[in-house]
């Protein structure tokens, strides 16, 4: 049995034959839309969510399966003080696969520990994202062609945001690859990302506050929120949360072909007048998040159309 805790559970080859999946799932999902009869998700999110919660949900749904599950930890037995090691021997119990979110960091895991279907980690507190990896790894190659020989653009919460640590980790396995980190000072990535990942593996980076300064060497250019949750003061959230908005006058700076993405959900750091640009995939973004989650849910159970 396997679980989804971090992008790296995946080899490159893979995460190949996943993404191959998720777009013949996208061309072809008749050929699917059996493939789960019986099966149940169960979805465990112990913190918001509208996108993983519901692609995941989405994705069961397509693969003909069904979905149980909680929204947040208020409306399970975690407010009763049930701890997440017991609560995954009870969904074992009634699911074949689950995703689970949650504020803590190694809360999946933990409960990977001690189940006994597939455990994803749909997102562990600042850590990892592993999904949304999937998700953005799937958009790269789908739109752009080629997941080497790229110069991307990280920009926002580079410290508390997940999906930024989880796509890093991903990438670096590519050829090619370089990064601009693009961060106010505060909200830099954190250490065991830069030292332990990108110099330890020799991969070209650097470090800017300036997104005008960057913008035009960018192949793709990843917005992220401030993730106001992780703060622990609202006064440094304030002054941080408005530090980059791209608009229409950044965007004249970019290359003609530089991809637009973001995990979403959007606050203000990418202009609504932005959406109509031929480059802003955020929102096609969301819809490969439902094929890639489609591929990961077969794969995890082992299931192939014949
Ligand atoms: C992200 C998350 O939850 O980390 N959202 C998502 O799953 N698409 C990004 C965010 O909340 O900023």
């Amino acid at each position: 049995m396997r679980h989804l805790l971090s992008p790296l559970d995946f080899s490159v080859e893979e995460i190949d034959k996943l993404l191959d999946l998720a777009n013949d799932m996208e061309r072809n999902p008749s050929k699917y839309s059996e493939l789960c009869k019986g099966k149940k998700l169960a979805t465990l999110f112990y913190e918001p969510s509208t996108r993983t919660r519901l692609s995941f949900e989405a994705a069961m749904m397509n693969l003909g399966g069904n979905v149980i599950g909680f929204s947040s930890a208020a409306s399970s037995s975690a407010s009763k003080g049930e701890s997440v090691s017991d609560t995954i021997r009870i969904i074992s119990c009634y699911a074949d696969i689950c995703a689970m979110r949650h504020p803590k960091e190694g809360a999946p895991l933990v409960a990977s520990l001690h189940s006994s279907i597939p455990v994803i980690n749909a997102g562990d507190g600042g850590h990892q994202h592993p999904t949304q990896t999937l998700t953005d790894l799937l958009t790269i190659r789908s739109l752009k062609g080629r997941l080497n020989n790229l110069t991307i653009g990280l920009c926002g919460d580079l410290k508390f945001g997940r999906t930024v640590h989880s796509l890093i980790n991903a990438l670096v396995r590519y050829t090619g690859i370089k990064f601009v980190l693009i961060s106010p000072d505060e909200l830099k990535v954190p250490d065991y990302i830069r030292q332990d990942v990108l110099d330890a593996k020799g991969i070209e980076y650097k470090e800017v506050q300036s997104l005008d300064d960057a913008i035009a060497d960018l192949d793709i250019l990843y917005m992220t929120r401030v993730q106001k949750e992780r703060f622990f003061n609202e006064e440094d959230y304030l002054r941080m949360k408005d530090f980059y908005i791209l608009d229409k006058a950044k965007m004249a700076l970019a290359k003609p072909d530089m991809l637009v993405l973001h995990p979403l959900p959007r606050v203000n750091e990418i202009s609504v007048e932005v959406d109509d640009d031929e480059r802003a995939a955020y929102f096609k973004q969301v819809q490969y998040g439902v094929y890639v989650r489609m591929a990961i849910i077969a794969t995890l159970l082992g299931l192939e159309v014949k």
